[in-house]
């Protein structure tokens, strides 16, 4: 069956049937082996780096009700909070003098934050910090919107496509969401110029099999800089708070996969897999992930922006956050890297 692994290496593609038996099969051997020729490859392209992105919850206002999301709209329960620009510069300059060379801008879909305002953000952010890359992760907008945003200088956007299929996606989003929209939305992004991420949950409240390997050919059709897949998590305050989570072993599959069918792509190993094991970011790296992003969102504020339940590190401060983080990439036998971790193309390998 080790074939299989070899295959994907090669082809950067598989039969649905091989990627389902890659997906279940629970022969160690075969396991790890996916995981030493993702690591392999990871190596090949970007060494030992691992790069690191400060991430800035800037508000967990949502006007949106996906059912899965714990800041979404129907929940009654959170206490909301918006940063300032100023609060937002100053998560930046810590974040700076820490060694961060990216900051992603996450929140809910705010309409607070008017274009205007994000433009605002945006440019000042650049000014300050020339030799950064600004990623935004506000959700879905309209193409002019995301054009504004780019020529003020973000580089980057991050917008899961949570599922490639319309009946799941469904499922997991109120009616006035679409797919289409969502797909329309990162033809845009990519479009216009931005490096683009997309990804899923692992593990998703109705998610199948074969759900997932529409994911995976979605994503080697699509070939995103950056890809997040992290595993679903309930939340206490949503419809699926009594779904189970993820699993660790899908996840670093996933990721192990999606290393073969993109040897460049750049692939977070995310805090929700941090969040179901203490061990899961050192999993992910060693499953192929490249990138951790640490939270340096003020401490006062960090458990207010709860997708879902236990997530860690809301009560660390953004140094200690970095320096424990410093140490599960050195255990896990890399480096973090000081620089913008631009997305790398390799053409032949
Ligand atoms: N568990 C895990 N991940 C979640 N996200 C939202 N809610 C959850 C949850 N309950 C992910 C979504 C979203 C990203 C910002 O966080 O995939 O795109
Ligand atoms: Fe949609 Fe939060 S409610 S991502």
């Amino acid at each position: 069956m080790k074939k299989i692994v070899d295959k994907l290496e090669k082809d950067r593609i598989l039969s649905d049937e091989e990627f389902k038996t890659l997906l279940t099969t629970d022969d160690e051997e075969v396991i790890s082996y996916l995981q030493e020729r993702a690591r392999a490859v990871r190596e090949k392209v970007y060494g030992k780096d691992v790069f690191v992105r400060g991430l800035i919850e800037f508000t967990n206002y949502c006007k949106n009700g996906c059912l899965y999301c714990g800041i979404n709209c129907r929940n009654t329960k959170i206490e909301r909070y918006r940063l300032t620009k100023e609060q937002i510069v100053e998560c930046s300059d810590l974040g700076y003098s820490l060694g961060f060379r990216t900051f992603v801008l996450q929140g809910g879909e705010d309409p607070y934050y008017t274009d205007e305002i994000i433009v605002d953000i945006v440019k000042t952010l650049k000014s300050l910090h020339p030799d950064c890359a600004v990623t935004l992760s506000i959700g879905e907008k309209s193409r002019e919107s995301y054009e504004a945003y780019y020529n003020a200088g973000a580089d980057r956007y991050l917008l899961r496509h949570e599922t490639i299929t319309d009946e799941h996606y469904r499922k997991l989003h109120p009616s006035e969401m679409s797919l289409g929209n969502r797909v329309r939305c990162l033809n845009d992004l990519k479009d216009i110029g931005y490096q683009v991420g997309c990804g899923f949950m692992v593990g998703s409240p109705y998610q199948t099999l074969d759900n997932i390997v529409s994911d995976l050919k979605f994503i080697r059709e699509f070939e995103p800089d950056m890809c997040g897949i992290g595993p679903f998590i309930p939340h206490e305050d949503t419809v699926f708070k009594d779904e189970p989570s993820g699993t660790v072993d899908m996840t670093t599959r996933l990721l192990a996969i999606i290393r073969l069918l993109l040897p460049d792509v750049l692939l977070p190993s995310t805090t929700a897999l941090g969040t179901i094991d203490p061990l899961g970011r050192e999993k992910g790296l060693k499953a192929g992930a490249n990138v951790v992003m640490p939270n340096l969102s003020p401490t006062d504020v960090r458990d207010k922006y709860k997708l879902y339940d236990n997530k860690i590190c809301t009560g660390d401060e953004a140094a200690e956050c970095i320096k424990c983080l410093t140490g599960r990439v050195r255990r896990s036998g890399y480096e973090i890297a000081v620089s913008r971790g631009d997305h790398i193309k390799v053409n032949n390998l």
